[in-house]
């Protein structure tokens, strides 16, 4: 006998609240697209009352994903779940998440209520939002280090206002897995109509107990639904990683006995596009989508794997997603393989006007690079340059000298709105001059928090460099993410973005806090 685990992912949502990791809408709809590819049964598409910006996001994702559930996440208030209803309307299947704290500390030095006016919040929220929408979850924030007397009373309290998910956070990472599995169950026990609601975790990692805890709600507590991001993704050291959860039960269905709807092999896909959209870059050696996950560099391993594949690999490659890594296309191929690929990577751009811009960008970098990856392929298309969102500053050219012994020197064009500006700098290396040089013309002031340089594909010296750039300016945090073969451009690209989401980026409601 077995039953299926609901995965609710939230990286769009909680995903998107880490330091920089904001995402445009338009970013937003390529992964809520490959989310869908995914078969993940619920994307938490944003919270729509936050900002406009946001609001607009969970709208367009709304009309644009028929297989999932889209929901938007709201606080325990009126104006909130209506926003949420209203940017919800266009959707095949919806579900409005609403929530306020429970905890003694977040009640009273957060939300400066009582127990009982939050008891109260919590039941007409729900019942506000079952008038808005059929489909309703509820969170108790901080439910784990809530009194359980409490947390019984309000939980009860909301199911029978109709909410058919009641969710678990472990908002701080504070929980250990069999503790919380056992406090699932006993909500469940203690709560008189608990049947009548779906039980789901939202764990965050700040113990590195993320993934663990999830599974112990879901075995222990009987929880069928977990909430989680790709690559793990969220606020300081993230949520439970989707990955490694449903690998998990997967791998192990003999102990879960759960099934799941997800396909395995659009992973990768998936935590290479967050990756590269937010500028994430993935550790080598994490779990199932680091490029370490299935490599083995000791002559035992990879003797024995070359016996018996099973002697050091519990899971297959392609599986989820690795093999995916091939040469697809190069300097020949045509305008209709380019847009066969396109399809077959389930990237839809959104006019003809775009579709010839990338492919403008196909020919010129199959120009300067002879194998061109799915990755590569990826990275072209998630240029601002491409889909000519936000471009306030755009790379015209670049040129920089650099030789021992000599101080390096760049010149840089770029348009900012409709002008051209010509500047040059030196630096101590050539990033360094190409960075002066803009930041000469912009003087945006930003403080420079992150610097990174990684290779899109790996075993050549041939592959693009992806660079990616946190700025800080006026206490808000923006990555900036550029591709190219040359990463001096790619820098200056990167330094580009990233001046383009602060010029953008309107001020939002933070989720916690
Ligand atoms: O971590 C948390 O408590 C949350 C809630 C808003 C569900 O993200
Ligand atoms: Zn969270």
């Amino acid at each position: 006998m077995t039953d299926k685990l609901i995965v609710f992912d939230t990286t769009l949502r909680d995903g998107e609240q880490s330091p920089g990791a904001s995402m445009t809408r338009d970013e937003k709809l390529r992964i809520a697209r490959q989310l869908e590819r995914l078969r993940v049964d619920v994307i938490e598409a944003g919270f729509a009352a936050s900002s406009n910006g946001d609001f607009e996001a969970v709208k367009a994702i709304a009309a644009a994903i028929k297989d999932s559930v889209v929901c938007s996440l709201a606080r325990a208030n009126d104006r909130d779940i209506s926003r949420a209803a209203e940017a919800l309307k266009g959707a095949a299947r919806s579900r409005i998440h609403t929530f306020i704290a429970t905890s003694p500390l977040h009640m009273e030095k957060k939300l400066r209520m009582t127990p009982d006016q939050v008891f109260e919040q919590a039941r007409l929220a729900v019942r506000f939002a079952r008038n808005c929408n059929g489909d309703v979850e509820f969170s108790p924030e901080d439910g784990y280090r809530s009194e359980p007397d409490f947390l019984c009373r309000v939980l009860e309290a909301v199911i029978a206002e109709g909410a058919r998910t009641i969710n678990i956070p472990d908002t701080v990472g504070y929980a250990v897995p069999e503790l919380f599995g056992e406090f699932i169950r006993s909500l469940r026990e203690r709560i008189p109509n608990s049947d009548r609601a779906i039980w789901s975790v939202h764990c965050h990692n700040d113990l590195g107990m993320a993934v663990a805890n999830s599974l112990a709600g879901v075995k222990i507590g009987g929880a069928r639904q977990v909430e989680c991001t790709i690559n793990g993704l969220g606020e300081r050291a993230g949520n439970c990683s989707l990955e490694e959860v449903v690998m998990a039960v997967k791998t192990r269905r003999d102990y879960f006995k759960l099934d799941l709807d997800i396909d395995t092999s659009q992973i990768v896909a998936a935590s290479r596009m967050v990756s590269h959209t937010t500028g994430f870059v993935v550790q080598p050696n994490k779990a199932v989508v680091g490029a370490n996950a299935f490599a083995h560099a000791s002559g035992i391993h990879q003797d024995g794997v070359l016996k018996a594949r099973d002697t050091y690999e519990i899971m297959r490659a392609e599986d989820v997603g690795w093999s995916a890594n091939k040469i697809v296309l190069g300097k020949l191929s045509g305008r209709n393989a380019f847009k066969r690929r396109l399809q077959e990577l389930g990237i839809q751009l959104e006019s003809e006007a775009d579709n010839n811009a990338a492919f403008a960008k196909f020919k010129d970098l199959a120009d300067r690079k002879s194998e061109i990856f799915d990755e590569d392929i990826i990275a072209l298309v998630g240029d601002e340059s491409v889909t000519h969102e936000q471009e306030h500053y755009r790379l015209l050219a670049l040129a920089q000298s650099s030789e021992t012994g000599e101080r390096p020197h760049a010149r840089v064009s770029f348009a900012v709105g409709m002008d051209e500006f010509h500047t040059e700098s030196d630096g101590n290396g050539p990033v360094d001059a190409s960075l002066k040089a803009i930041e000469s013309r912009v003087r945006s002031g930003a403080e420079l928090l992150l610097y990174s340089v990684n290779a899109i594909t790996s075993g050549s010296t041939e592959s693009q460099g992806e660079v990616t750039v946190r700025l800080q300016q006026g206490g808000r945090i923006v990555n900036g993410v550029g591709a190219d073969p040359d990463i001096v451009v790619a820098s200056a690209k990167a330094y580009l973005a990233a001046l383009n989401k602060l010029h953008s980026k309107a001020e939002r409601v933070a989720a916690q806090g």
